[in-house]
């Protein structure tokens, strides 16, 4: 079936189709078994309502008969006026429960079935996150969520009704009369397949209509954040005209959608008065050889009436369930895909208090490239010692930081902490011993205090202060207007890129772990800065093992080991004074650095 869903998510079904289009109901299958009695009491109101409807033309067809045949009388009329009010309250009362019941019932399966998926996606890695794009998963999110609702709720409902209603209607009017009903249904099934076409027809043009409504949202939230480029650059205009012609756009996708509706209830009701005509012709004939009484024919054409929605319901539903199941399929691939860096089942947690790390013969290559980024590292790295790590843009330094905070998988017994495969540990074990700065720092629009205390939420003011101080940004946020408490990002202060990085090295000192990671964490920062904020910090890394990750070569001389990285390779290493004498690689970067600034 044709979605919106974009290209990615339709190869996806394709790739489903191959097995059963029933292999995704395992998932679901579980809460119709756990909730059956609420399903089979919302099922039975759903039932009942549909008998109560059914007797109505009957209390009709009497009303109708006792006054052709003078024997109405003014408190029987009244009488069958109090039944019909009866049961129109009766009616009432169980649509209400059963649409608590069984819409209820979706809704449940639904947000358990986003929990499901929401914490499937936490545990994925990055290598998912590269293949699919967020505009994908917020597809599956919403959409795919969506029909899969749609579905087991009004799906379940409409299906069951209309089966039922359909069969109870059909019995009711053969009752009356076999042959007057065969006629008078024969259009019933073009009406069930027009539905059918319709409604998937409507499906796609109403995806369309929020696709580019999407894409409407989308314009804006990009124009006004990139405000200052659009004015300096003198796009005002144009961007109003694309504004426009999106908009056109969204109207000509929303007339679609009414042609659609415009076409279906006058053909239906087309439909619908074909068998009534056929009805009269018939029954009319019939009432007057006296075959029916005029009661029997105003009833039946009550149930004719009555008919009508089971038949669009039938087609409604097929492609109600169609996208359900499609829709599950693409939600169950999602929850099949296994991150890589799985945690190691049975081993009971041993945590990592020293932090001594040794790296054997590590080559890495990313998923679907046909080159190692790197080859053959060994690394020693004692507890407690500082390592620095430099190497022009490229080298790997990045790669090879993620690949020891686990967040890419590297081969079995390649990396060990405290002599411990980290393959072996659990994610949270090795995480949870080491404080990684990125090179990109992500801060959230909250307040300074928040972001240093991410890691930490139960830290005291006292601790971010001196963490802060450490990494020496406590000056800058006291002059800022709410000094700790002020906003940062997009309802508060912009932040200068030297201030992210030093918010994050702060938030990676309060954490307090045997390791600490900084992947090029001062890139931002002049270079004497760099120098004087990692002498503040020394302080800090005194007693854990430090890997310093810098392209700048002078600010990591005080590092107990250097090593040198070239195009995913460990080129030379020793301290910085062996380096300066060994390594002309070295040198050359050094002076050139150091005589001509960062
Ligand atoms: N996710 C990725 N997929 C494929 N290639 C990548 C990915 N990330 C980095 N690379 C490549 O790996 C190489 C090393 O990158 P990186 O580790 O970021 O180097 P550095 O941090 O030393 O600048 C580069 O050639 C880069 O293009
Ligand atoms: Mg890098």
């Amino acid at each position: 079936m044709k979605g919106f869903h974009g290209g990615a998510s339709s190869a996806e079904s394709g790739e489903s189709s191959n097995t059963s289009p029933w292999r995704s109901f395992s998932l679901i299958r579980l809460y119709f078994r756990e909730r059956w009695g609420r399903l089979v009491a919302g099922l039975g109101a759903l039932v009942v309502v549909d008998l109560l409807q059914l007797f109505i033309p009957r209390v009709i067809k009497e009303v109708v008969d006792d006054l052709q045949e003078g024997r109405a009388t003014e408190s029987g009329l009244l009488h069958y006026v109090a039944v019909i009010v009866l049961l129109a309250l009766l009616i009432g009362v169980l649509r209400f429960v059963w649409r608590v019941l069984l819409l209820g019932f979706s809704r449940i399966l639904e947000r358990d079935l986003r929990n499901r998926f929401f914490d499937h996606l936490l545990q994925l890695d990055r290598a998912f996150f590269q293949r699919k794009t967020t505009g994908e998963i917020m597809a599956l999110a919403t959409n795919d969520l969506s029909s899969v609702q749609l579905a087991t709720g009004m799906g379940v409902v409409a299906a069951a009704d209309a089966v039922f209603m359909g069969i109870a209607a059909f019995a009711f009017m053969a009752w009356i009369d076999p042959l007057l009903t065969l006629v008078a249904i024969s259009p019933m099934p073009i009406l069930a397949f027009l539905t059918r076409i319709l409604s998937s027809r409507l499906h796609q043009r109403f995806s369309k209509v929020q696709e580019q409504f999407s894409h409407i949202t989308e314009f804006v939230r990009s124009t006004f954040s990139t405000i200052r480029i659009v004015q300096a650059y003198n796009q005002e205009k144009p961007q109003a005209e694309r504004f426009d012609a999106l908009g056109r756009t969204y109207v000509r996708d929303n007339l679609r959608v009414a042609a659609i509706y415009g076409t279906l209830f006058p053909i239906s009701g087309f439909i619908g008065n074909v068998g009534l005509l056929f009805a009269l012709a018939l029954g009319g004939r019939m009432t007057i050889q006296g075959a029916i009484t005029t009661g029997d024919l105003v009833a039946f054409i009550n149930y004719l009436y009555l008919m009508t929605w089971p038949m669009m319901a039938l087609g409604w539903v097929a492609d109600l369930f169609q996208r359900g199941i499609t829709s599950l399929n693409r939600i169950n691939t999602l929850l099949e895909e296994k991150s890589m860096l799985a945690d190691s089942t049975g081993e009971a947690a041993s945590p990592i208090l020293a932090g001594n790390i040794q790296v054997r013969d590590l080559t890495f290559t990313y998923p679907r490239q046909d080159r190692p980024t790197l080859e053959h590292i060994d690394l020693q790295i004692p507890a407690g010692t500082f390592l620095g790590v430099v190497g022009r843009t490229g080298a790997g330094k990045t790669t090879l930081c993620h690949l020891l905070a686990r967040l890419h998988p590297a081969a079995d017994g390649t990396i060990l902490m405290d002599g411990m495969d980290v393959n072996a540990l659990t994610l949270a074990d090795v995480r949870g011993a080491l404080a990684y700065v990125p090179q990109d720092v992500i801060l959230f629009s909250e307040t300074i205090a928040f972001n240093i205390a991410m890691g930490k939420a139960e830290a005291s003011m006292e601790e971010i202060e001196r963490v802060a101080r450490a990494a020496a940004i406590h000056e800058e946020i006291l002059q800022m207007k709410d000094g700790y408490q002020t906003r940062i990002g997009e309802r508060g202060v912009k932040l200068s890129g030297g201030q992210r990085q030093r918010l994050a090295i702060a938030r990676a000192l309060l954490l307090d772990r045997p390791i600490i990671i900084i992947d090029d964490g001062l890139s931002a920062v002049d270079m004497e800065t760099e120098q004087a904020i990692l002498r503040s910090i020394a302080r800090y890394l005194r007693g854990r093992t430090a890997i310093v990750v810098s392209h700048r070569v002078a600010p990591l001389a005080d590092a107990q080991s250097l090593v040198v990285m070239d195009r995913g390779r460990i080129v030379a290493r020793g301290t910085h004074a062996e380096l300066f004498r060994s390594s002309s690689y070295y040198r050359t970067i050094y002076e050139q650095q150091t005589r001509n600034g960062p």
